[in-house]
Parts: C-alpha cells; sequence; structure tokens
C-alpha cells in the first residue's frame, strides 16, 4: 500500500479569504450600478466575551466586504419581548437584508422563540423553523452557516463526498443535525453520534470523513481516528496553558489527529472563519433576492 500523505491543512482562513474577496467584487459591481449595499444587523444581548468577539469579526468582515452592518446591543437584563420588538423593527427595516441574533442568549431566555420571530427571508442564520424545513425537504433556502462552511471548505479541497462515510459528531440544532443533511445532500453516508453513543471511538475510527462539533476540548483522540480520514473540528475553546497563557483548543487533540489523518483543520483558522464567511454570502443571497438582481 503507498504511503499516505497525513496531516495537511484544511486552510479555512484562506478558503473564506477568497470567498469575501469574490463576495467583495460582486457588491462592489452591485452598489456602482446604483443599487443600495446590503445590510446586516447583528443583535448582541449582554457581555458575553466570546460573543463580543464573534461580533467583532463578523461586523469587521461585513466592513472588508462593503456590507453595511448595524449592531443592536441590548442589556443582559433585556427579556424575550424586548428582545422581539427589535426584531420587529429589523424586519420591517429596508436597509437590513439580514439578522442574526448571537447566540448563546444570557440566562434562560427562550431561544428558539425568540428566533421564530426573524422574517425567514432575512434569517441569514439558517436557524428559523422555516429554513430548517426547507433543507430538510431539499429546498432553495438560507442554510446555516456553520455546517455550509463545512461543506464548501472539503469541497474547495476536493474530499469526495459521494458515497463517503461521515460521522458527525455532536447532534445540535446549530451544527450537528444540520450538517448531516447538508452532506446527506452530498450523497454521503452519514452518521450521527452523541453523548449517548455507544462505543463512540469504535464509530468514529469508521469515518472517512469525520466532522466534530460536540463542545468537549480536545476530546476525540488521535488514536481514534482511521488513517488518512479527513478530520473537521468545529470546536473552539479558550483555556490556560501550565504556563498561564491563554490556549485555544478544537474538540479534537490537534497534533495526535494531524499525524493519523490526511487532512485536518486546525483551531482557530478552520471552520471559524468559513462560518462568517457563509454568513456574508447568505446576506448577499438575501439581498439579491429581495432586490431582483
Ligand atoms: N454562536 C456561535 N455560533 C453562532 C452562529 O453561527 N450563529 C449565531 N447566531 N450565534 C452563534
Amino acid at each position: 500500500m503507498p504511503e499516505l500523505k497525513t496531516g495537511s491543512i484544511l486552510d479555512g482562513k484562506a478558503v473564506a479569504a477568497k470567498m469575501r474577496e469574490d463576495l467583495k467584487k460582486e457588491v462592489d459591481g452591485l452598489v456602482s450600478g446604483g443599487a443600495r449595499p446590503p445590510g446586516l444587523s447583528v443583535v448582541l444581548v449582554g457581555d458575553n466575551p466570546a460573543s463580543e468577539l464573534y461580533v467583532r469579526n463578523k461586523i469587521s468582515a461585513c466592513k472588508k466586504t462593503g456590507i453595511e452592518s448595524f449592531l443592536e446591543r441590548l442589556d443582559a437584563s433585556a427579556g424575550a419581548a424586548e428582545i422581539i420588538a427589535v426584531i420587529e423593527k429589523l424586519n420591517k427595516d429596508e436597509r437590513v437584508d439580514g439578522i442574526l441574533v448571537q447566540l448563546p442568549l444570557p440566562g434562560d431566555l427562550p431561544e428558539k422563540e425568540i428566533l421564530e420571530h426573524i422574517d425567514p427571508a432575512k434569517d441569514v442564520d439558517g436557524l428559523h423553523p422555516y429554513n430548517l424545513g426547507c433543507l430538510l425537504a431539499g429546498r432553495e433556502s438560507l442554510r446555516p452557516c456553520t455546517p455550509s462552511g463545512v461543506v464548501t471548505l472539503l469541497e474547495h479541497y476536493q474530499v469526495p463526498l459521494s458515497g463517503a462515510s461521515v460521522v458527525v459528531v455532536g447532534r445540535s440544532q446549530l451544527v450537528g443535525k444540520p450538517a448531516a443533511l447538508l452532506l446527506m445532500e452530498k450523497n454521503a453516508t452519514v452518521t450521527i453520534c452523541h453523548s449517548r453513543t455507544r462505543d463512540l471511538s469504535q464509530v468514529i475510527g469508521g469515518a472517512d470523513i469525520l466532522v466534530v462539533a460536540m463542545g468537549k476540548s480536545r476530546f476525540v483522540q488521535g488514536s481514534w481516528i482511521k488513517p488518512g480520514a479527513v478530520v473537521v473540528d468545529v470546536g473552539i475553546h479558550y483555556e490556560r496553558g501550565e504556563d498561564g497563557k491563554q490556549v485555544i483548543t478544537g474538540d479534537v487533540d490537534f497534533e495526535a489527529a494531524r499525524s493519523v489523518a490526511s487532512l485536518i483543520t486546525p483551531v482557530p483558522g478552520g471552520v471559524g472563519p468559513m462560518t462568517v464567511a457563509e454568513l456574508l454570502a447568505n446576506t448577499v443571497r438575501s439581498y439579491k433576492k429581495k432586490v431582483g438582481s
């Protein structure tokens, strides 16, 4: 058997930069023809430092792409009715093509109920039940950004999806479930694992492509991974190393996994930038549908 080349990087940062560049050209073309720019509104409730960072990144990416951004900040004490009132206002705002409510919401706010108030045509996160239903039904719709980013990244590197055995670890509405649907749409054979899955390491060992979105730092061991598999790590954790310095980790033990996988995403610089690029792409998609170009 020829020796497998291991540990090449799925460079989400580079692929996302190319996507943003293409989107910028498209937006510049539309705006130079006299149209208004696309607009994205981000609703940030409370002051979770990770959410603040993600929102800053999204707004900065909008600026670089020629998309107008609007930030709606609400206090952590805001109630559901107050947040819904902001969403209803944005639904009516002609300058706004996309609305994103940054998750998680603080306290025990009813996340799903709040998201249902976003106009599905402006739901650039693809998390409204209408858009999730369209995804299930195989109909055109706004698709969730992180799972779309995973598929775009795999396709960019020409990883064969049709007929591939894909294992998705994590069954969240934000990532695991939509990722499984998108990968099935590409004719992959998908297994979803979760906290109750028996013999998890063995199931993982059967994967040609492993997508991990379980939210546990460095949980997946290198020894579980099939030699030559493609590994996509959706997790991101901010930890302190033994020297007290911050380390950023994923759900996979990167160094060990890299020595067996053929291709692997780094954390950071893998899936994260792809999520932002897909958000911009959804905003432009929703804009074009509205202005009819
Ligand atoms: N928090 C972490 N990821 C996401 C995402 O993709 N969308 C939203 N709205 N919040 C998030």
